[in-house]
């Protein structure tokens, strides 16, 4: 079979595509009931543009099985099994039958609560489905990878993005005052975190007493991130996501047995910021399913931050991030195709 780069419907053959990962200013952690993977509450989130996932996608017929690397190591059992059902996906749609080479490559840390799982579906349904023919649009796109990871979906879109509860696909939100918004991810620990975050959403909502209040607490949170966000108010998107941050480890950590993904240097972190916001500067912090906290501050406040923080005991490394572009298919060399495509989602 040929390969070619830009095989046309039914005819399968090889993609590149690369997608940036996100990190939710309004927190999502918990399934719905109606599975699908849907969440049970709404999230927001902004596209980091440091943070990528570079994934090349190959169909052809010599393959038995497919094979998938991951930053240069064959792919566990686990992650196999969630590649392999996003591609028997693109392969039912596309009406194909053609086993996969898959290689993807991060530029930073994987799982270790830097949204790894977000910017490695969002690619790899970008680059599976333009290499099995179909073209796909955006929202198609964005079901896709939400269906393999929540927070996938929203990686699809660049910018500021939502991801409303029980909701199918994400969605864009449109420009905001507040674009000149950077994410610093204040890295203490590249260290795996302990447990996946679909299984510690489940073992949190079965036992975690307090899950209740999440579910009614969350969307409120997500309104009021929103607004600030829409409005420009910066101290309301700092409150809201801190809230929501706080809340959702709350939740997690009276899990039983509790899921405590923070550390000391994260603790020593969240002090420092607060502390920092009384004295007026611009800056909040937000924490995943891992001990990193990142860093939400405007650009003019930029250098005092980043001097600050490179400082700071425990942190080994910063890595600046401004909001970044949705997901898009490379060419062979490695440039965006989709050019027009990723301004209009940004
Ligand atoms: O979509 P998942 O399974 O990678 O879970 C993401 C959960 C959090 O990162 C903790 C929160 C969020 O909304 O991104």
């Amino acid at each position: 079979m040929t390969i070619t780069n830009e095989p046309s419907p039914g005819s399968p053959g090889l993609a590149r595509a690369e997608a940036c990962a996100n990190i939710a200013l309004a927190k999502y952690w918990g399934k719905s009931a109606r599975g699908g993977n849907l969440t049970a509450v709404p999230s927001l989130s902004m596209t980091l543009d440091a943070l990528r996932t570079r994934t090349e996608v190959s169909f052809s017929g010599s393959l038995g099985e497919d094979e998938l690397s991951l930053n240069g190591v064959a792919a566990s059992p686990q992650e196999a099994a969630r590649v392999i059902t996003l591609l028997d996906r693109v392969r039912t749609s596309a009406k194909i039958s053609e086993r996969a080479r898959v290689t993807s490559l991060n530029n930073f840390p994987t799982a270790a609560g830097l949204a790894s799982s977000a910017s490695g579906f969002a690619a790899l349904a970008v680059a599976a489905s333009y290499a099995a023919g179909l073209r796909s649009s955006c929202g198609e796109l964005s079901s896709l990878a939400r269906q393999s990871s929540a927070s996938a979906g929203r990686s699809v879109y660049g910018g500021f993005v939502e991801l409303l509860a029980e909701s199918d696909q994400a969605s864009s939100v449109p420009s905001t005052r507040l674009n000149e918004l950077v994410m610093l991810v204040l890295v203490t620990s590249a260290e795996k975190k302990p447990m996946g975050s679909t299984l510690g959403m489940n073992h949190t909502s079965e036992t975690s007493p307090v899950y209740g209040t999440w579910l009614e607490q969350a969307p409120l949170l997500f309104g009021e991130a929103k607004a600030g966000l829409l409005t420009g108010d910066f101290n309301r998107l700092a409150n809201a996501m801190e809230d929501s941050t706080r809340l959702m480890h709350a939740t997690m950590m009276t899990a039983r047995p509790p899921l405590i993904y923070l550390r000391p240097a994260t603790i020593e972190l969240m002090h420092e910021v607060s502390l920092r916001r009384e004295q007026g500067y611009p800056e909040a912090y937000t924490m995943d399913a891992g001990p990193n906290v990142k860093l939400l501050t405007r650009a003019s406040h930029l250098p005092n931050a980043l001097a600050h923080y490179e400082a700071f005991l425990g942190v080994e490394r910063v890595i600046v991030c401004r909001p970044g572009p949705g997901a898009a298919r490379l060419s062979p060399e490695g440039e965006l195709m989709d050019a027009s495509r990723t301004q209009e989602l940004s």
